[in-house]
């Protein structure tokens, strides 16, 4: 754990440079606009650790897998959120010395990230090995108001010399990923131009063939008043440039104004992008950086009134939920679903920024409670779009007549995993893109989802279950072989009791939306069927007979659910008993020491209880709850919130609390060793939920909206708000107030603890 940023309701500050923690801080000061983003690298060189990342929505390369020992199933190929070219460099030196924070003494550092705003900035002043002295103040920021623009402000003022000063302002396609598998560059060349004031470049990703183009403008200006300069042009492979050189007086201020357009194939016709995007990059530079910044900034400024919370009295609490909140809304705005939500976002490479499980159990709420009703919706589209891969990857697995089996892992519907305990093991995912759909329509009321698009995804992954499972004629129940349920430090398990449960749920599930949609629109299940093959007498018996009879291992001498079978055969301790040096566990113990102990990675039982909470009793969810969390690591993003959630239930403010500030400051603070990688974006929605959920209480139930508030001793007063069909409800707890209104839209019946109340 670091705690070397400062405090602030606003924004993250780092003051005093520290080398050592730079990679952390490049994740953590990221920005984006759903449509791109990068690390928040250096404009100026810095030959010192550091972690170029550019990225790109949708574009992605097929990296041949790597495993070591080849499997019959195996994806060929593991997508990779691709490094983009970089737009952001701007190359100084002076009289020949260049500018690298490596090499400079530096003083006065700080990197600030408004979060209100989406402003990265920076400030310092360095000192050049030759003695010069120089101070620079640098901001930027990704248009949220338009996707495909950038804009960098960068100040130099020369503090004890005069001198001549020389500028490259480059587009450089010439980046790697970190994350290859064969150390292979990704991009090719198509296209490049440069001249006086602007430079271009259009890269092509290999096999996948996106195109993407990337262009460069400048403005020059001292003491804020336009400076003509006589520039010339730098090319090489994959790198177009705009450099010139000038004379700088001591203590004046001199701007270089960089403007950015970055399209890309996925949203312009291949052969317009250059035409497109010089037409940009001219508009952008006439209406210059501060109307442009004003855009981006009344555009935060409406995206924060529907999502902010506020927490009052505890400001690291503060900082980290609006953290998290500013992250999610910077990796996916929901406009296009094609997009999904990558765990790293555009923070990092890590995950491959692909679509996981994360989505659906975690994200979804997230956008069903902050945004429009169709941002969740095209969520849920992304998948069926993706419905004929899921069937053939179950196919390459052997599974026949329409089984899917949604991707652990994809950019594009087909399964990148390959691992084998994941690719092939992991298959509670089939599970959560179900329960996405109920979640959906519990909260939204929008059972048409299921004519249209649900039920046939439905029946794809409830014929993937009903394959799956065995008849053990010894337990006269039905089972499952070979798993890994969400606690992914256990492999090759029999009978994990998360993946069972939600199996059994799922064919349930189906069987009731078939009784919906037949009686929905009789016209369109019977072409469904009929297009599907669907044997609706047959194999509906059969899910009803799996539902019913499915084997959920228990104990009932503790009256706990079991993870799985065997599971009371392990050395039962607790994470206290761990010696600190051994964590995390994924970082200092072998696989096999870690599989063979009894530590779990994340909720996998409780996962089970979260989602389905109301089939369970209290006392059994504290008997489960006191038993596993105990054991429990945490070391997934996604276990704290769970956690949170559970713990707010039963009362156990303190432990609600500790998960809390872990799932929320998870990154601000590295808790887990490895924020270097990129921050974790997914989880940062189940901080969301931990607050409105699990602090607030939210369900929903038979289209009733509860809240059930309580709040931790270290808060004055929090307050959030939630769309909910048609209305926006403002919820204000405080120490002993609760006020719940529905602030915009038609009175509603809201249930707050057991009573019920008109807002
Ligand atoms: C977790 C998975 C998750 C993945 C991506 C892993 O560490 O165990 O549940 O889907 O990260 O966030």
């Amino acid at each position: 754990m670091k705690q070397y940023l400062k405090h602030d309701a606003w924004k993250i500050i780092e003051e005093g440079f520290s080398p050592e923690y730079n990679r952390i801080s490049e994740s953590v000061f990221s920005i984006g606009n759903g449509r791109m983003g990068q690390r928040a690298t250096f404009e100026e060189q810095y030959s010192g650790d550091t972690h170029q990342g550019t990225y790109v929505a949708g574009v992605y390369y097929p990296d041949k897998t790597r495993v070591g020992w080849w499997k019959n199933g195996y994806p060929e190929y593991f997508a990779k959120v691709l490094n983009a070219p970089s737009w952001i460099d701007i190359d100084i030196s002076f009289d020949g010395e260049v500018l690298d924070l490596a090499k400079a003494k530096v003083e006065n550092f700080r990197r600030e990230l408004n979060m209100q705003n989406g402003l990265l900035s920076r400030s310092f002043v360095a000192t050049l090995p030759s003695g010069k002295k120089l101070a620079i103040e640098a901001k930027r920021f990704c248009s949220m108001a338009d996707g495909e623009v950038g804009a960098i402000r960068y100040s130099i003022t020369l503090l004890n010399a005069s001198g001549h000063m020389s500028v490259i302002l480059p587009v450089d396609a010439d980046v790697v990923n970190k994350d290859a598998n064969y150390d292979e560059k990704f991009w090719e060349e198509i296209y490049k131009s440069a001249d006086a004031d602007r430079a271009m470049v259009v890269a092509e990703t290999k096999k996948t063939k996106f195109h993407v183009a990337t262009g460069i403008a400048f403005l020059f200006k001292e003491n804020d008043k336009i400076k003509p300069v006589n520039t010339c042009t730098e090319t090489r492979e994959k790198y177009a440039a705009i450099a010139f050189s000038t004379e700088v007086k001591e203590k004046v201020s001199y701007t270089i104004e960089k403007y950015a357009v970055v399209l890309s194939s996925e949203n312009h016709k291949k052969d317009l992008l250059v035409s497109v995007a010089e037409q940009k990059l001219r508009n952008i530079k006439s209406e210059g950086f501060d109307k442009l910044f004003d855009a981006h900034h009344n555009n935060w400024l409406k995206r924060w009134e529907g999502a902010d919370i506020t927490i009052e009295g505890d400001i690291a609490a503060q900082q980290g939920i609006r953290f998290n909140i500013f992250q999610l809304m910077q990796t996916y705005t929901g406009e296009d679903e094609r997009l999904n939500i990558g765990p790293k976002g555009f923070t990092g490479e890590k995950y491959g920024g692909s679509t996981y499980w994360d989505t659906e159990a975690y994200c979804l709420p997230f956008y069903l409670g902050t945004a429009d009703q169709k941002v969740a919706r095209n969520l849920l589209v992304y998948r069926y779009k993706h419905l004929q891969r899921a069937i053939e990857n179950a196919g390459k697995l052997g599974f026949t007549k329409g089984a899917a089996l949604y991707p652990m892992v994809t950019m594009n519907g087909e399964e990148c995993h390959n691992e084998w305990e994941i690719t092939f093991e992991e298959i509670h995912r089939n599970g959560a893109i179900a329960y996405g759909i109920y979640d959906y329509i519990r909260y939204t009321g929008d059972e048409k989802y299921l004519t249209e698009f649900g039920l046939e995804v439905l029946i794809g992954i409830a014929r993937f279950w009903a394959q799956r499972v065995n008849w053990s004629a010894d337990k006269q129940q039905y089972v499952m072989l070979g798993v890994t349920g969400p606690n992914e430090y256990e492999n090759n398990v029999n009978n994990n009791w998360y993946t069972n449960l939600i199996a059994a749920w799922t064919l349930d599930y189906s069987l009731q939306a078939i009784d919906f949609v037949k009686q929905d629109d009789r016209a369109a299940y019977d072409k469904l069927i009929k297009r599907i093959d669907f044997k609706e007498a047959e194999e509906s018996n059969r899910w009803k007979d799996i539902a019913a009879k499915m084997y959920l291992p228990e104990d009932s001498k503790r009256g706990v659910f079991l993870q799985q079978d065997g599971f009371l055969d392990k050395e039962l301790l607790t994470v206290s008993q761990l010696r600190k040096e051994d964590r995390p566990l994924n970082q200092k113990w072998s696989w096999d020491r870690i599989l063979r102990s009894c530590f779990i990675k994340q909720a996998d039982v409780l996962q089970g209880m979260y989602f389905f909470e109301d089939r369970f009793s209290f006392d059994e969810l504290k008997r489960n709850f006191d038993f596993y969390e105990p054991m429990t690591v945490h070391e997934s993003s996604l276990s704290p919130c769970v956690h949170v959630i559970l713990a707010s239930v039963l009362g156990y403010k303190e432990k609600a609390y500790e998960m809390y500030l872990r799932t929320s400051r998870l990154d601000l603070d590295d808790y887990n060793n490895d924020t270097e990688d990129g921050c974790h974006i997914t989880s940062m929605a189940g901080t969301w939920m931990s607050v409105v959920k699990g602090f607030g209480g939210m369900r929903v139930r038979e289209g009733k909206l509860h809240f059930n508030p309580f709040i931790p001793d270290q808060w004055k007063s929090y307050s959030f708000k939630v769309e909910f069909r048609g209305r926006v409800i403002k919820v204000d707890v405080s120490k002993g107030s609760t006020d719940i209104k529905v602030i915009s839209g038609d009175p509603l019946e809201i249930i707050i603890g057991e009573e019920k109340e008109l807002a």
